[in-house]
């Protein structure tokens, strides 16, 4: 076997399976090529990016037998731009993809089987998020990363095409370097937006405020599609106590509450702390980080929501979790593998999952949003 290298070309490789992060998985003369921008059943040319002992990472450059699933990507910089890595799928077949991604990683690891579908949220795959971190080049023109790079590729014509319109394509700015935040809601848009700046999202009859450079869920329909799904999955009755772990401005505990609710969070941002304590005014919000501030919770809870990083919960979380007893659980996650991680721990703990379902929030890229409920065994 000669080992890759960077640079190298490998030619007409044919493409297997997707993997979890959005790869797909090739075979060079027995050394696995994880490969970008390919889909399965391809024969593909290959740059190779990067190697280590066990894999090698490379990227399409030429397709010679092209998959009857890969379309004209909407971005002109789709591909060099390291936003968007499922611009070259269609929109049906992306979502298969995220299918077979979350049956994998939870079979794999929780041992659990997924039989759904990843489900549409909105009529176009376009010009969904309603917020965005540009990086301004050395002429002031804003841009976004390279893939695993500090080069920044300039906006095309046009703007970002994920980003919400009014804020998919910022002036060129009169500082060079540096950060340019963006804020989109129905109401209002603001380049620059940080800390000071506070915006008003909706959902239905709920209000909420949030700062600028804050955490909001980042797909515009998503807040909604992600509430009505746990308080479906949770059916909370008044009066029960529900904890909010990783609780943001409180948008699980707005709805909550307003089921009648008695609603603790607890959240690690302090300025998201402050707005959960004006948008659910009932609430109770706790600030510092969840594994530590448990212990100033209730002794016991009928319902827990939790919606950790993509590194999920852990172990120690978990099992502080369970001793309150809950007899639901909703989980939202945006990795189906730290899902998959945090679902085997729960068994253990003596919760089985009873339902998943799954989102497409992140139209054009490989990432997908799951929700699990769970219940004591
Ligand atoms: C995916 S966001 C979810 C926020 C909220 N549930 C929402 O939907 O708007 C995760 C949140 O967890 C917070 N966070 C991350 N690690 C934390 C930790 N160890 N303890 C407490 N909060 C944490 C982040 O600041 C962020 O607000």
């Amino acid at each position: 076997m000669s080992p890759l290298q960077p640079g190298d070309l490998i030619t007409g490789l044919e493409i297997g399976p997707v993997a979890h992060g959005g790869h797909f998985v090739a075979r060079h003369e027995g050394q696995v090529v994880f490969v970008r921008h390919a889909l399965s059943g391809e024969r593909v040319d290959v740059r190779i990016t990067d190697v280590n002992r066990r894999y090698a990472r490379g990227v399409v450059v030429a397709v010679r037998q092209a998959s009857e699933h890969r379309v004209e990507p909407p971005c002109p910089v789709a591909g060099l731009c390291g936003g968007c890595d499922f611009q070259h799928v269609s929109a049906a077949h992306s979502r298969e993809l995220k299918r077979q991604v979350v049956v994998e990683q939870l079979a794999h690891l929780a041992g659990y089987e997924f039989t759904g579908a990843i489900a549409d949220v909105a009529p176009s795959p376009l010009h969904w998020r309603g917020r965005m971190r540009y990086r301004v080049d050395d002429q002031g023109r804003p841009g976004l990363l390279a893939h695993r790079s500090r080069e920044i590729v300039p906006l095309p014509d046009g703007g970002c095409r994920i980003a919400l319109p009014q804020i998919a394509d910022p002036p060129v700015q009169s500082r060079a370097g540096g950060e340019l935040r963006a804020v989109a809601t129905a109401e209002a848009h603001y380049f620059g937006a940080d800390e000071s700046v506070e915006v008003t999202e909706y959902v239905g009859e709920l209000r909420y405020q949030v700062a600028g450079d804050g955490f909001w869920q980042p797909h515009v329909a998503a807040a909604r599609t992600l509430s009505e799904a746990v308080l479906a999955g949770l059916e909370p009755e008044p009066g029960e106590v529900a904890f909010d772990l990783y609780c943001g401005v409180g948008l699980f505990s707005g709805v909550l509450a307003a089921a009648g609710c008695r609603v603790w969070g607890i959240e690690g941002a302090a300025t998201a702390v402050g707005l959960a304590r004006r948008n659910v005014p009932g609430g109770t919000f706790v600030a510092g980080d969840v594994g530590r501030r448990l212990a100033r919770l209730p002794r016991s809870a009928d319902l827990v929501v939790l919606d950790p990083p993509r590194t999920g919960a852990g172990a120690e979380v978990l099992s502080r979790i369970v001793t309150r007893t809950p007899r639901r659980i909703a989980y939202v996650a945006c990795d189906p593998a730290a899902l998959g991680r945090d679902l085997r721990t729960l068994a253990e703990l003596g919760y089985r999952t009873t339902a998943v379902s799954a989102y497409d929030l992140f139209p054009l890229t490989h990432h997908v949003e799951c929700l699990a409920i769970l219940e004591p065994r």
